[in-house]
């Protein structure tokens, strides 16, 4: 602990900084607004120096919550700012489910369910534990029925920004076959504060903005939204996450007392589907799955790592996943060339860009889950160096967004609130 001393220092210095009072920020000027899974490691980083205040955010996040379960991506509460979209953009009040407060129409990795079994892990907490359960289980639950879109168990995601790597060339071909008609007139803001080279391309960006027009104009309505979607597929980071949470929620009701049969019937669904939905076995990586289009979509990013920190691979499927690609240098392993894990994409791959958003750079979050994956399966020494690689970044470069992985440049948002609470998360692992 001691030699990383000033880096917790720093870190909980960051997460002050971008507390707006009501909620923490996840940069003070590119995202001015409370994040769905940011607020989730935010509540985490918090709860090392300040647990009310990290039990405050998830709270805050919570208020957000639509009747009929989903937990929104954004919750803009009443913080006035010139981040696009902005809260009147989506026009929630169009569906009977929206909340009292301003939000997002769309989802994002639901990471809260595990964030409050760790916390709990370290400090009990029972009667927040009672507090939020409910509204945990309603979010899973929607997950598991209004975006199950072919009765696997799996989500569906019906926006890349609900993948939370918004501009992975995951989903350039799904993008691609999208005609963006009738754009509604808008101005970007994100390249105000951040260097266009180093976030999402217009074409892309008209089409997100497109997706969010045709979902305004069935108002949300979830079962339209499952038909009409011009954008639909089930994600293998997404799914993971949930897993992993279905576990956590589980956890936390069987404590509780309370009925988990539900819980199970997901998680007995999930481990089905999983390996038929997304394992490739030619490749041995994991592959996300178009179903507009019906087929898998054929993209090596570092996404394919997460099941392992859901547990799901059989040691076999782990051995292939690490051997022939984490430690391949072709792929993922560094070399002269590049000399920082994890880079977001494989080098192999023809969209991987070093520097733009999530085609290459390293992100301090994915970095944190995929060691969470190997420590899991015993890879102790490659979870060692991603922490090893994490805080080196952190410390030469400060909390930024994501790093060019050839020689550790910070880019994007500086004082990041969760690669600073992932900071305190390492540094305590070490
Ligand atoms: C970007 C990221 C997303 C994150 C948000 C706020 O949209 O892609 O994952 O939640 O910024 O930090």
């Amino acid at each position: 602990m001691s030699r990383h001393a000033d880096l917790a220092q720093q870190a909980q210095a960051v997460l002050r900084g971008n507390d707006a009072g009501a909620f923490t920020k996840p940069g003070p000027h590119q995202y001015p607004h409370q994040w769905n899974w940011d607020s989730a490691l935010i509540a985490l980083g918090l709860s090392h120096f300040d647990l009310p205040r990290g039990l405050a955010e998830i709270r805050a996040l919570l208020s957000g919550q639509w009747r009929d379960g989903m937990v929104p991506h954004v919750v803009y509460h009443t913080t006035p700012s010139d981040y696009f979209p902005g809260p009147a953009f989506w026009q929630i009040e169009g569906s009977p489910y929206a909340p009292g407060v301003a939000t997002s129409g769309i989802t994002q990795p639901p990471l809260l369910a595990t964030v409050v079994r760790l916390i709990h892990a370290r400090t009990p907490i029972p009667a927040f534990v009672a507090e939020v359960y409910g509204p945990l289980l309603a979010w899973h639950r929607w997950l598991h029925t209004a975006r199950d879109a072919d009765g696997t168990g799996l989500a569906c995601l019906i926006h890349p920004w609900e993948s939370g790597t918004d501009d992975s060339p995951r989903w350039l071909a799904a993008l691609a076959n999208i005609t963006p008609t009738d754009v509604p007139i808008y101005r970007r803001r994100d390249t105000r504060h951040v260097a266009a080279a180093e976030r999402p391309l217009e074409a892309d960006y008209d089409r997100f903005i497109h997706l969010i027009d045709v979902f305004r104009k069935h108002r949300y309505d979830p079962e339209a939204l499952l038909a009409r979607s011009p954008f639909l597929v089930q994600d293998v980071l997404f799914n993971s996450i949930l897993y992993r949470a279905d576990e956590d929620l589980r956890s936390l009701g069987l404590e509780l007392g309370e009925p988990t049969e539900e819980i199970e019937g997901w998680l007995t669904q999930v481990r089905r589907s999983f390996d038929a939905r997304f394992w490739d076995e030619r490749s041995g990586l994991y592959f996300d799955y178009n179903l507009r289009a019906g087929q898998p979509i054929r993209v090596n990013t570092a996404t394919a790592f997460l099941p392992l920190y859901a547990g799901l691979p059989d040691a076999r499927q782990a051995r292939r996943l690490v051997e022939e690609h984490l430690e391949n240098p072709d792929e993922y392993a560094p070399d002269d060339k590049v000399r920082y894990r994890l880079t977001t994409t494989s080098r192999s791959e023809p969209a991987w860009d070093a520097r733009r958003y999530w085609r290459g750079p390293v992100w301090i979050i994915l970095n944190w889950l995929v060691s969470e994956g190997l420590r899991r399966y015993g890879y102790d020494d490659l979870a060692a160096a991603l922490t090893r690689d994490s805080l080196a970044l952190m410390a030469q470069a400060g909390f930024r967004e994501y790093y060019d992985p050839r020689d550790g440049t910070g880019l994007g948002s500086t004082e990041f609130s969760w690669s600073a609470a992932l900071a305190l998360e390492f540094v305590t692992r070490n």
